[in-house]
């Protein structure tokens, strides 16, 4: 990657600082109408941990777009991705920031770094735990399913979630199943029961217990890695947030964000329309390996502001309630949707 910082102050430079399964559950391929055996996979195709390193030449370079004097404050992107696969990535709460001048650099950026976390945890253990959110983050995976990545990502070893979805048809044009299937799966070949979809034949209660015991099952048999707390690890999830802060289907104030005793719960008066849906609760976001926060437009710079600038405020927006047990959280934003941050992001 080519990219050199701009000059003027730091908030407009590059980088600040940085089921069973059971046949009820998981419904996927809605849109061919298909009933299917819902993510019922087998578990002797996984493959242990191992200590493997990535191929240096494949590793993306983009430390040349942070300012130097934040640079030291942050491990570089391919330094923390040769970390984590030698085991050493286990700092708390690691995070940076990641800003580009196009939205359209920062999805090539965003289709490398998920790329090179592919190919990472499926030399680790055989198999690549994806979460996607809904929104405008479907958009910007599309240099995912472009050359060269749709040629040389094994999505053969991808398994799919939602970090929430809407109570709706998965054909209705309010269904992130949907959303996600026209602008990214219908055009990558991961198996399709390897996609976890909710059962949208259900209520929004039956279908967050749904999802919940199609996920205890993965975690059972090895698919999704459970972490330290207990609750499910998934390799990376891909989110968007809210120009109200929200992440998931987490809004600000709202009692679900105290839920620790479920990994998915439902929301019937969601402030965003659809008023119900399902969403991961927040202990599951905190405990994923990698999260890449995604936002981009000028809506989005008064909560990226607070979230990332220096003055705190007890009342903490959903977006900033993400701490990642043992992970990393990466930032990925425009120059717009950073206009509103400080000199000095407090990362
Ligand atoms: C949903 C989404 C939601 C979304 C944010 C950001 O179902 O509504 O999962 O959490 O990610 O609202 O959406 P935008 O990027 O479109 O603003």
């Amino acid at each position: 990657m080519n990219r050199q910082p701009k000059s003027g102050n730091l908030k407009s430079s590059a980088l600040l600082m940085a089921a069973p399964v059971s046949s009820a559950a998981l419904s996927y391929g809605i849109l061919r109408r298909q009933p299917s055996p819902i993510c019922s996979f087998s578990a002797t195709f996984f493959l242990p941990l191992s200590s493997a390193t990535l191929d240096q030449s494949r590793r993306v370079s983009l430390s040349s777009v942070w300012p130097s004097q934040l640079r030291s404050r942050r491990r570089s992107l391919p330094s923390l991705l040769a970390m984590a696969s030698e085991k050493a990535l286990a700092s708390k709460g690691d995070q940076g920031l990641l800003v580009f001048d196009t939205e359209e650099e920062l999805s090539a950026s965003l289709a490398k770094y998920t790329a090179e976390l592919s190919e990472k945890f499926i030399r680790e253990r055989g198999a690549f735990t994806v979460v996607v959110s809904g929104g405008s983050l479907i958009k910007s995976l599309r240099k995912l399913t472009e050359s060269p990545y749709l040629e040389t990502i094994d999505w053969a070893k991808w398994h799919t979630f939602w970090v929430d979805e809407r109570v709706v048809p998965k054909d209705h044009e309010d269904s992130n199943y949907k959303l996600a299937f026209d602008g990214f799966l219908s055009k990558v070949p991961i198996p399709p029961d390897q996609v976890c979809a909710i059962n949208d034949a259900l209520s929004a209660p039956g279908a967050a217990e749904d999802y919940e015991t199609a996920l205890k099952h993965l975690v059972n048999i090895g698919v999704v890695v459970k972490s330290a707390s207990g609750y499910p690890r998934f390799d990376l999830m891909l989110l968007g947030m809210g120009p109200d802060g929200h992440i998931a289907s987490l809004f600000p104030n709202h009692p679900l964000l105290n839920v620790t005793d479920k990994w998915v719960t439902f929301i019937k008066d969601s402030p965003k329309p659809p008023p119900e849906r399902i969403t991961f609760t927040l202990p599951v976001i905190n405990s994923s390996s990698y999260v890449a926060m995604v936002v981009a437009g000028a809506g989005k710079a008064g909560v990226v502001g607070k979230a990332l600038g220096n003055e705190k405020t007890a009342d903490l927006l959903p977006v900033e309630m993400i701490s990642l047990e043992d992970g990393e959280l990466t930032w990925f934003a425009d120059n717009a949707a950073v206009s509103m941050l400080p000199d000095k992001p407090s990362l």
